[in-house]
């Protein structure tokens, strides 16, 4: 006897990654920023606490919608804010697909599309990306509500063209959700489809690039009737006072982000290379991570534990197509580097991990 609806009794449920005490490990396996954010942040919050917090938030965030607005050249109108990008996602699915609709997402991707896709008793239509991480071409699925795409994708940190998306928000019947999570870490973006197409939602998130994960703000950018669609779905007090107040400081500090992306970036060339050297696969990445496809002969999920026994976290996923891999997010130099030494120990021909 359950009280639970059959789709939750039947669903697993999303497993996030490890989140040990803070300091316990080089924590390389939940592609946070290394760097602090930006001191506006901290003090936009220290400002911020005190006896108003008694006081409900702005229900619709507008301090954050209107810099959102000014930093991405749209409208206030077109965005809306949430708790984390989680929460915008989460908004989405509950806005377009109900029971027995169609959810596409290509795998392996950003698990919690699947997750989403049981939480509304979708049927969820998971596509195989080629090998080469490219959208095979029956992407476009008849009849599909919601198509999600992950750009950068996660974990493979690899690029579809915003003129490939475009093409597919052209053939596809219902929303194209682009998850642009990663993208201050990518040579480009789709916030211009945006204007183009009336079904395409951009998602972006101050989780990765603002290194503020711990804070929960995302948002989406969309043509207005769909904005006004979604907010009738969120939660009345989805950002909290705090959260709108570090969002507006993070986005008004553009030279602290852009600074610390370029550090990421380039630190992600090293890395990538570093391993390359050692006899991984490295997919090509613009995020701020780097998936590393051991060689035959060396067991990923060995190399992981051997990691993590030597107090270096880096993300596993016991999943087909990742099984061979290890997900590494890009930390500061300094971590880097004692990373590689310890791979350096561990991956070696004759002595490593087996
Ligand atoms: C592709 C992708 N989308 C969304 C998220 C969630 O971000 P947020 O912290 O804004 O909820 C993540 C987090 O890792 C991600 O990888």
């Amino acid at each position: 006897m359950t009280y639970f609806r059959d789709n939750i009794e039947r669903m697993s449920g999303y497993t996030p990654g490890e989140q040990p005490k803070d300091g316990e490990y080089i924590k390389l396996n939940t592609n946070e920023n290394p760097y602090p954010p930006s001191p506006g942040v901290l003090n936009a919050i220290k400002d911020a606490l005190n006896k108003e917090l008694r006081l409900y938030p702005d229900p619709v965030a507008t301090a954050a919608r209107v810099k959102i607005a000014e930093v991405l050249g749209t409208k206030p109108e077109q965005v809306i804010a949430g708790n984390g990008s989680d929460d915008i996602l989460s908004i989405i699915i509950r806005s377009f697909a109900g029971a027995g609709d169609k959810v596409v997402f290509p795998y392996p991707s950003y698990m919690l599309y699947k997750t989403l896709s049981e939480l509304q008793d979708g049927r969820d239509c998971a596509i195989d990306f080629n090998d080469d991480y490219s959208l095979p071409a029956d992407f476009v699925v008849k009849g599909a509500k919601v198509t999600f795409v992950a750009n950068p994708n996660s974990p493979s940190g690899t690029m579809i063209s915003p003129e490939k998306l475009s093409e597919i928000a052209a053939k596809i019947d219902g929303v194209l959700v682009i998850d642009e999570a990663y993208a201050d870490f990518a040579h480009d973006n789709c916030l211009r489809l945006v204007e183009k197409h009336n079904n395409v939602l951009v998602l972006r998130t101050l989780s990765k690039s603002y290194s503020l994960a711990g804070i929960r703000f995302g948002f989406c950018v969309a043509q207005e009737p769909l904005i006004t669609g979604m907010m009738k779905v969120k939660d009345s007090y989805n950002t909290d006072r705090l959260s709108i107040v570090a969002a507006v400081a993070a986005l008004d500090d553009q030279k602290t982000m852009k600074a610390h992306a370029a550090k990421i970036i380039e630190t992600r060339r090293y890395l990538a290379a570093a391993l390359l050297e050692m006899g991984f696969f490295v997919y090509p990445s613009e995020t701020n991570f780097v998936l590393a496809r051991c060689r035959k002969g060396v067991s990923a999920q060995n190399l992981y534990l051997a990691l993590k026994s030597r107090k270096i976290l880096v993300r596993y996923f016991n999943l087909r197509r990742l099984d061979d891999c290890i997900r590494i997010t890009v930390g500061t130099r300094e971590e880097i580097e004692t990373l590689l030494k310890h791979l350096r120990e561990l991956y070696d021909n004759k002595n490593g991990v087996r």
